[in-house]
């Protein structure tokens, strides 16, 4: 028998003596047959469940029965903490009990259907047990069972009149993919230490286990290196603007440079201990050569410009010419000089550190966007080229990308890059993260690279998911659908490399934490999803049912997610006669969409939309909103006339 521990719960205090009350809409008809019939919402959908008659509903006194283990704490305390503060309930971890409300077990003989991961789950009408074989597999038991309960669980206050009641189920349920990562850019805006912790405390709520920080680029160097002061002095710290990023106009000399912030070695070790006991790795991106105008204004002389002295760390001006595809040309000279051996010396301090402080087996070294043309031109350049027998400038980022693994495996860890650490001759070692679409992380794998898909056709957590009317500008747009139809595993691949799927946010138009949660939900649900349920588990409609109960959920969590799933796709043509022609699709079903001309907003008794529309001679405004019977659901969106337009263009 294993041992078992009594925790006397510390919460139990605070939750009575600071409790805030909702009430509820009481519940009408709630009889046995219809709680057989709630529908089970469980994010990302899990490998099989059985559906079994009756409910479990908690009493007021729950006992949860765990074995003692350090790597159990977080699942206790975030079931306890759920319990009590949306319930009201008094609970008890124990270490014997007759009848325990909620059983904890490790298996003592590895079920090796589970893996690490993996985890049963069995809600029966007076008891809970849920199985795994290690802790995460527990921590991801508990997400599910929370998921069971109604979505007033999510409460942050006391919720009155709710029966918290669980359908009883038996789940089995195990990833696909052992990388499922989220990747949040905090170098273009900053995050704080708390803000990052919110993001992972989300995070896991869907099963994710890894946390790629974007950690340097243009705009900031967000990392203390001890013996490198400037980095944060200097490379932190960009003028504060806002606005359409990337178009602003160059700061002037007497703005103040008080716009950012980094991490200090303690934070680092803190964020890094809050993410594994919640059983999240933390991978830390660097990214050289290019995106590295931070460290250049911090250190010039690791450049191969001898102008980059009065380089400033970017605030959102324009750096780059991007007219001519990619790579881009650089403006000012945002790359560490491939020729200089100081650049090495400087890599081997800052991975030094960094390898540290990131118990992850993994570096990434970005190695992405690194423009050339200033390479080009440099004579230093020239000599290594000749010296080393590149022929080509690509040929010269593969030499210094080799040197940076070099540097890395010399620090205990491996290696990992941008697709286009592929270009000029990879090193065979080097692990590739995929993102200009799913082409070139197929042809890693099949030339037997450890990969991870990240493509921006379905991943790309930085591009609108709604109309251009309702959101930042950016690029390009990914909307609920098209992320769900993300298959990390396509036929054409080898498998067997393919060791994880990701998701990633870059911030350039992301200026706090609210718009990054709004930007990566609902979609990280779709990506969720697709890491770790099984291809045939998949199905969009019983998916967009489960993501708009999630909805409710995280309103109450107080997280932000887009609504855009309710705005019709606005796509506009000209006629054969070249009249303007307006077609509104939903993207989901049951919805109506209603539309005006006339300036004024429409509501459901106006003209519902049904086939395409002429926009009227001197109309100088369309407006739609979208119902779902009474309800309006979908945003006002209010385009003008010019607007529509300029998009037949
Ligand atoms: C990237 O999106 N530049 C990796």
């Amino acid at each position: 028998m294993k041992k078992l521990f009594l925790i006397i719960p510390f919460y139990f205090l605070a939750i009575f003596s600071n409790a805030q009350t909702i009430v509820a809409e009481p519940e009408i008809g709630d009889t046995e047959t219809d709680l057989v019939q709630t529908p089970v919402a469980i994010i990302p959908e899990p490998v099989s469940i059985l559906k079994k008659t009756g409910s479990f509903t908690l009493p007021e006194n729950v006992s949860i029965l765990a074995p003692k283990n350090e790597g159990l704490k977080q699942s206790i305390a975030f079931l306890s903490e759920r319990i009590t503060t949306a319930t009201g309930k008094f609970v008890s971890t124990v270490t014997t009990a007759n009848h325990p409300t909620i059983k904890l077990i490790l298996n003592s003989q590895e079920d090796t259907q589970l893996g690490t991961e993996g985890y049963k789950l069995h809600v029966n009408p007076t008891q809970v047990v849920i199985t795994a074989n290690k802790p995460a597999g527990i921590f991801y038991g508990v997400q599910s069972l929370i998921q069971l309960f109604p979505a007033e669980i999510e409460s942050k206050e006391l919720v009155n009149n709710i029966k918290w009641k669980a359908p009883c189920v038996d789940v089995t349920d195990y990833p696909k993919l052992g990388w499922r990562g989220l990747m949040f850019d905090v170098a273009r805006h900053f995050f704080t230490k708390q803000e990052v912790k919110q993001y992972i405390d989300a995070m896991v709520r869907y099963k994710f286990n890894l946390l790629h920080l974007h950690l340097t680029d243009d705009e900031g160097w967000r990392i203390e290196i001890k013996g490198l002061p400037k980095l944060t002095e200097v490379g932190a710290w960009s003028v504060k603007k806002v606005g359409t990023f990337g178009d602003f106009t160059p700061p002037t000399a007497d703005e103040p440079r008080t716009y950012g912030g980094f991490y200090t070695q303690e934070d680092i070790k803190e964020l890094v201990q809050y993410a594994q006991e919640r059983f999240v790795n933390i991978l830390p991106e660097i990214d050289v050569p290019g995106h590295s105008l931070a460290v250049i204004a911090s250190y010039p002389e690791l450049s191969c410009t001898p102008d980059a002295v009065n380089y400033k760390v970017r605030s959102g001006e324009k750096i780059m010419d991007w007219s001519r595809g990619a790579p881009p040309l650089a403006l000012v000279d945002n790359t560490l000089c491939p020729a200089n051996e100081k650049v090495y010396s400087f890599l081997d301090t800052v991975l030094t550190q960094v390898a540290q402080l990131f118990p992850f087996e993994y570096i990434h070294m970005g190695g992405d966007e690194a423009p050339h043309n200033f390479w080009e031109k440099n004579d230093q350049v020239k000599q290594l080229m000749q010296r080393e027998g590149l022929k080509t400038i690509p040929q010269v980022q593969a030499y210094f990308e080799k040197r940076v693994e070099q540097i890395v495996v010399s620090k205990g860890k491996k290696f990992m890059g941008w697709d286009e650490i592929l270009e000029g001759g990879v090193s065979p070692t080097a692990a590739v993260m995929s993102w200009r679409g799913m082409k070139y992380g197929i042809q890693a794998a099949n030339e037997k690279h450890n990969v991870v898909m990240s493509p921006t056709e379905f991943a790309y957590l930085d591009y609108m998911q709604a109309d251009v009317s309702t959101e930042p500008r950016v690029y390009a747009s990914l909307r609920l659908n098209k992320a769900y139809q993300f298959n990390p595993v396509p036929a054409s691949v080898n498998p067997q490399y393919v060791i994880g799927g990701q998701a990633n946010l870059w911030t350039e138009q992301i200026y706090n934490i609210r718009q990054a949660e709004y930007m990566t939900w609902p979609r990280a649900f779709a990506i969720s999803e697709s890491i770790w349920s099984p291809a045939e588990k998949k199905n969009w409609t019983n998916f967009v049912d489960r993501t708009q109960q999630h909805f409710k959920r995280l309103d109450l969590a107080e997280t932000k997610y887009s609504p855009a799933i309710y705005d019709p796709i606005i796509s506009v043509r000209r006629s054969a006669d070249k009249q303007l022609l307006v077609e509104l699709t939903p993207e989901i079903d049951g919805l109506e969409i209603y539309y005006s001309f006339d300036n004024s907003s429409p509501d459901r008794f106006y003209p519902k939309y049904t086939s395409a529309l002429q926009v009227p001679k001197d109309a100088s405004m369309m407006r739609i909103i979208t119902y779902k019977g009474k309800k309006p659901v979908g945003r006002l969106i209010s385009i003008p006339v010019s607007d529509l337009q300029k998009r037949t263009k």
